[in-house]
């Protein structure tokens, strides 16, 4: 990558955005940032701030301590639901409306690309918001709505009303697959992309953090938009350095 200003950067992401049959955009916790939704690999503030999510994020840790993971999740349940969608999410938005065969990746759990307005989202790793039965009871997933559940929240996740078992979050766990649907489609999206917005990820959980690498080998353009730098950078044809909500919608104008 040649060192370049980022009107330069943000003139040449363009031309090839312009140009590009088939885009593919795979996001990271950081494009949520902005919305006051924590990522993972920077300190969490106050009362979590000593727990380590990748410590916290696995079936494990549910087997060893089902309330203190379902609190967790219930504490990032708390800052998700009031999260709102920001710019970066609603410029995405508006570039699958200018390009309708662009599709999202995303590794987040929250739904602002959704509530942006941005369709046919491609989830590799759940959905926070919901609930599952941590059995599996009735095929995977065994989506149960705990709206519907009254339980004694002090002794922990509520009860799978078929068998009994605690629930957990409907998200994917270190060590676990992805689902299988979601990740053929998002391998298929980079072999066939052109052009491969890369923003707000570090680039180091895989199988996700592979998309990049894929679309690469398969020509694809590299952009990525991030404050800092990631795994990606070094792969990365054109950097945009700086926060999602402030670089994708300078992007949207410069198109
Ligand atoms: P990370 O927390 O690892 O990385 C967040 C990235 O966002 C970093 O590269 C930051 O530099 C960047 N960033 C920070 N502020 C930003 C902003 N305003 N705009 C754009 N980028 C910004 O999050 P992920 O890469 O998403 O997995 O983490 C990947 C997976 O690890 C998550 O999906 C989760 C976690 O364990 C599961 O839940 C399975
Ligand atoms: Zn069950």
């Amino acid at each position: 990558m040649q060192p370049m200003t980022t009107e330069t950067a943000l003139q040449q992401a363009a031309a090839h955005i312009r140009a590009a049959k088939q885009i593919a955009v795979l996001t990271g916790a950081g494009v949520s940032k902005e919305s006051g939704v924590p990522t993972f690999r920077n300190a969490l503030d106050g009362l979590w701030s000593r727990y380590d999510p990748q410590q916290l994020a696995t079936e494990a840790a549910f087997m060893r301590d089902p309330k203190l993971v379902w609190d967790w999740y219930e504490y990032r349940r708390g800052m998700v639901r009031q999260a709102q969608p920001n710019p970066g999410h609603v410029a995405l938005a508006e570039l699958q409306r200018r390009y309708p065969t662009l599709r999202i990746i995303t590794q987040n759990v929250d739904d602002l690309h959704e509530q942006a307005g941005s369709t046919d989202v491609i989830r590799l790793h759940g959905n926070i918001a919901a609930s599952k039965c941590s059995r599996h009871c009735q095929g995977s997933p065994t989506l149960v709505d705990v709206s519907q559940i009254t339980w004694e929240h002090e002794k922990g996740p509520p009860p799978c009303p078929h068998c009994g078992s605690p629930l957990r979050p409907d998200v994917v766990w270190f060590g676990e697959v992805l689902p299988h649907e979601q990740l053929s489609r998002a391998v298929i999206l980079a072999q066939i992309a052109d052009v491969m917005l890369v923003v707000g990820t570090s680039g180091v959980v895989m199988p996700a953090a592979e998309m990049p690498h894929l679309a690469k080998r398969n020509g694809a353009v590299i952009i990525e938009v991030n404050p800092g730098t990631s795994e990606i950078t070094a792969l990365a044809d054109i950097w945009l350095n700086g926060p999602s909500g402030e670089m994708l919608p300078r992007l949207l104008e410069v198109l």
